[in-house]
């Protein structure tokens, strides 16, 4: 700690600037108060090095407050290095001003066009192409589950449970890739429902799919390489992959998912992402030819492909697509999946299924990197798929978007007819809604939201130009009762804005 300077002198203005400063009416309590004028009288140099502050008797009289108020100041002062302190010898002003150099340097704040030159080209390519909307609930944000119906009786009952004789080893740092009884439950459930093939030890937790996406990228690419990513498509992956370093290429989707022939990018990609079983946002299911292409393609080029498994629980009328994983014979596909959708967004939990060969490089990787945690919520949602919870909430949700779903194209027919295309695959959240060519799904989007209706353009979704516009829509977490006003509203919008 440095050394009060000899030979410093007690400030008669010391007393004049708290007493016009202090206020004993304020809501501020008074240590809190004096310390603040203080600490900031000593920072801006009011209150120069050296200075020796009155007794703590004195200023209480002073102030007219508990001398124990003034003792308690002092002592938080010296503990953080503003003020030299010691029994029976005085309460100086420490010197803690930075060199001049710095000083100068940082002698004005950066004004906000500065601060944002300062960012990284990374950072900036981040933050100008940012994809997540400010607001997530209300009618029709899309990729939104309801959560109002989440059994929290039964959660809550589960984590009292695990609440009650917490083990020590849940609520530690957490070693390993998740907790082995939920990845148990997980290979279990993935094998049976998901058609993966996988042992528990290649399931590895992460707090939400981009983490996942990011381990992918910096395990398993070197900054500069290619990455194939659908388009349109999900704006996470290119945002998380871009930030990597990775050169994000978009490939075009059709009705077969993504176009591995005419529209196939020239250079051999490292990592190529698809949503196979619902794209995301058109919601095309990926054939099985075009699986078995990109499964050689992938192969023979060895490249990795991320299936991206966000939703495919919600499927109407056929039962859900086995995986692309399940396909894979030669351990080229990285399985994802999350649990937002299927619990709810907030809880942050997402898994992947790696190659076996990759196990031990992502389990180190993951703990390096982000260290795991949740173990004690991991325990809570094994008992919740052990004890059946799990399949029968997603079986009721299945049911209840399904309704909702038909309200909405019950609502888009009574107001449009046949008119507008409609893009959905029968499963998910959300359907797309196609817009008369030539209009502006942005400006749609803009007025909707002042109206109260919230949706996504499509075009944000493609990375060049959008052969299409058209409306991201979310029905899943909007009552039934509810949705032929709510897209009462959206079709004015649109009949203002579009020639229809
Ligand atoms: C295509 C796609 N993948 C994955 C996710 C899930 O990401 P997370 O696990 O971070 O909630 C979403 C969420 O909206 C999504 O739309």
């Amino acid at each position: 700690m440095p050394s009060p300077p000899a030979g410093g002198g007690s400030s008669p203005l010391l007393g004049d600037l708290l007493q016009q400063q202090f206020n004993r009416g304020s809501s501020e309590a008074n240590n809190q108060q004096l310390y603040r004028l203080l600490r900031d009288a000593m920072l801006q140099e009011q209150l120069p090095p050296g200075l020796r502050l009155p007794s703590s008797r004195q200023l209480a009289t002073e102030l007219g407050v508990a001398r124990n108020t003034v003792i308690h100041v002092y002592e938080r002062l010296a503990a953080e290095g503003y003020v030299s302190a010691g029994v029976g010898q005085g309460t100086f002003v420490l010197d803690t001003r930075p060199d001049r150099l710095v000083a100068l340097e940082h002698a004005q704040p950066a004004t906000p066009a500065q601060a944002q030159a300062a960012i990284s080209a990374r950072g900036q390519a981040l933050v100008a192409q940012a994809g997540a909307a400010e607001r997530q609930w209300g009618a029709f944000m899309p990729g939104v589950p309801e959560v109002r119906t989440f059994p929290a009786r039964i959660w809550m009952r589960l984590q009292n449970r695990q609440w009650r004789k917490p083990q020590p080893d849940l609520l530690t740092y957490a070693v390993g890739p998740g907790l082995p009884a939920l990845r148990q439950q997980l290979a279990d459930y993935l094998r049976s429902s998901r058609g993966v093939r996988c042992s528990p030890e290649q399931i590895i937790v992460t707090n939400g799919t981009h983490a996942a996406m990011q381990l992918v990228s910096l395990l398993l690419a070197d900054s500069g390489d290619k990455a194939w990513v659908e388009d349109p498509g999900y704006w996470g992956v290119h945002s998380v992959w871009r930030s990597a370093g990775l050169d994000t290429i978009p490939v075009a989707v059709d009705e077969q998912g993504l176009q591995l022939d005419e529209g196939m990018p020239q250079g051999v990609p490292r990592l190529i992402y698809v949503s196979p079983s619902h794209q995301y946002p058109l919601g095309a299911v990926m054939s099985l030819a075009r699986r078995r292409r990109l499964l050689a393609y992938a192969r023979r080029n060895n490249c990795w492909i991320v299936e991206d498994d966000y939703d495919s629980e919600f499927r109407y009328g056929r039962p859900p697509l086995p995986s692309l994983q399940g396909l894979d014979a030669h351990g080229r596909v990285i399985y994802l999946a999350t649990f937002s959708k299927v619990i709810y967004p907030g809880l942050r939990l997402a898994y992947m299924v790696v190659p076996e060969a990759l196990v031990e490089s992502f389990q180190t990787g993951l703990s390096e990197l982000y260290r795991g945690g949740q173990y004690l919520t991991q325990a809570v949602l094994a008992d919740f798929i052990a004890e059946g919870h799990f399949v029968a909430h997603i079986r009721r949700m299945r049911q209840l978007y399904a309704r909702r779903r038909q309200a909405l194209l019950a609502a888009i027919r009574q107001h449009f007819g046949e008119r507008l295309p409609i893009h959905d695959g029968a499963a998910g959240l959300h359907l797309v809604l196609g817009l008369p060519p030539g209009s502006n799904d942005l400006a749609v989007c803009e007025q909707a939201m002042r109206a109260g209706v919230l949706t996504r353009p499509l075009s944000q979704y493609y990375r060049g130009a959008a052969p299409q516009p058209g409306l991201l829509l979310g029905y899943a977490h909007v009552d039934e009762a509810d949705i032929e006003r709510h897209f009462a509203t959206l079709a004015q919008v649109i009949r203002s804005q579009c020639r229809l």
